[in-house]
């Protein structure tokens, strides 16, 4: 092993930009050559590949986003832009690959590695913390904090209206985002794609509020629920409670913005850190992941196939009690 590049590809995370100043800094320090390439596989095939040295990731630790850019690269996933990607690898001898994303990225590196017996190294990143393998993904902690904040502001002019605000938060098929938030900023109720609650029940727990002498309600919408977006269901609750003057707020896309938390600077700078050394130790088609406060290996085929990482039982439960 001497050539080692790293992709972001996906949706950016929050901690990716602390996590590739990690992979290039533990390169570097073991006497690997180190590459970044630019906007995730599109960069393998367009040949967009740049050494990298110590001072590539200077004062980029704090950063969000992804100073390697990123992308859904669909051309990836044709025969003809793998094979592209392999020859510009070939081309510069790099034989080992760091990709930092979520499902979309490692399926990817997993038919590129099998294909190609180029080793492979995955980062969980992405801020839906839907992979299985890692108790938290690289960016869910800072989306997490992000969006309580924006939840507590909303909570503000709610309260002083005496409104209920339906609030549509990230997750494509996880509703990890929407059930932490729930929780945190104390909503009253949660729409998650992993557990149904019907439109009747939710207006009778709104209700409930409204004759228990609540003035103003949240109702967290998690977007991959099985109701539709933010507008479409606070419509349908309309239709039948009209109690509270409403309104709808999706945060969209500043969810996956802002400097990351501390707590995602050092999962970034242990998985990127761990990611070099098990590839150095020979590691392919794993990837690295915290579980427990220890990081483990688990292999991607795994990460992508198992689905057991289910929400806690206790906060599911506790959604519905803490919020009476
Ligand atoms: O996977 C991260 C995520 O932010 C999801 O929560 C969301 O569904 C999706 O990406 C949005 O993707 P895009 O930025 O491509 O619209």
């Amino acid at each position: 092993l001497k050539n080692i590049a790293v992709l972001t590809s996906g949706g950016d995370a929050p901690g990716m930009n602390a996590c590739i100043r990690a992979v290039i800094r533990t390169g570097i320090y073991n006497g690997l050559n180190m590459f970044g390439v630019m906007q995730g596989y599109q960069g393998l095939i367009d040949n967009n590949i740049k050494p990298m040295d110590a001072r590539s990731v200077s004062n980029i630790l704090h950063m969000g986003g992804t100073i390697l850019k990123t992308a859904r690269c669909l051309a990836f996933k044709e025969e003809e832009g793998m094979e592209l990607a392999y020859k510009n690898l070939k081309a510069k001898d790099i034989d080992g690959l760091i990709v930092i994303g979520g499902d979309g990225t490692f399926t990817g590196a997993k038919r590129f590695g099998e294909k190609y017996g180029v080793n492979v190294i995955g980062i969980p990143g992405t801020i839906d913390n839907d992979l299985y393998g890692s108790d938290f993904t690289l960016g869910y902690d800072t989306a997490v904090n992000t969006i309580i904040e924006a939840i507590d502001k909303i909570r503000d002019t709610a309260d002083s209206h005496d409104r209920l605000f339906f609030i549509e938060v990230m997750g494509r098929d996880s509703g990890c985002i929407a059930l932490r938030t729930a929780i945190a900023s104390g909503a009253e109720a949660v729409l998650l794609p992993e557990k149904e609650t019907s439109l009747k029940e939710l207006i009778s727990k709104l209700k409930d509020g409204v004759n228990t002498k609540k003035s103003s309600s949240i109702v967290i919408v998690s977007e991959g629920n099985k109701y539709g977006g933010a507008y479409d269901i606070a419509k349908s609750v309309k239709r039948k409670f009209t109690h509270y003057d409403t309104k709808v707020t999706i945060l969209g896309h500043l969810q996956r913005g802002g400097s990351p938390s501390g707590f995602d600077r050092i999962l970034g700078s242990r998985l990127g850190y761990a990611a070099v050394n098990e590839m150095i130790k020979g590691e392919t088609m794993q990837m690295v992941g915290l579980r427990g406060n220890e990081i483990k290996l688990t292999s991607l085929e795994e990460a992508l196939n198992i689905h057991s990482y289910k929400l806690e039982a206790d906060l599911l439960e506790m959604t519905h009690v803490l919020s009476i």
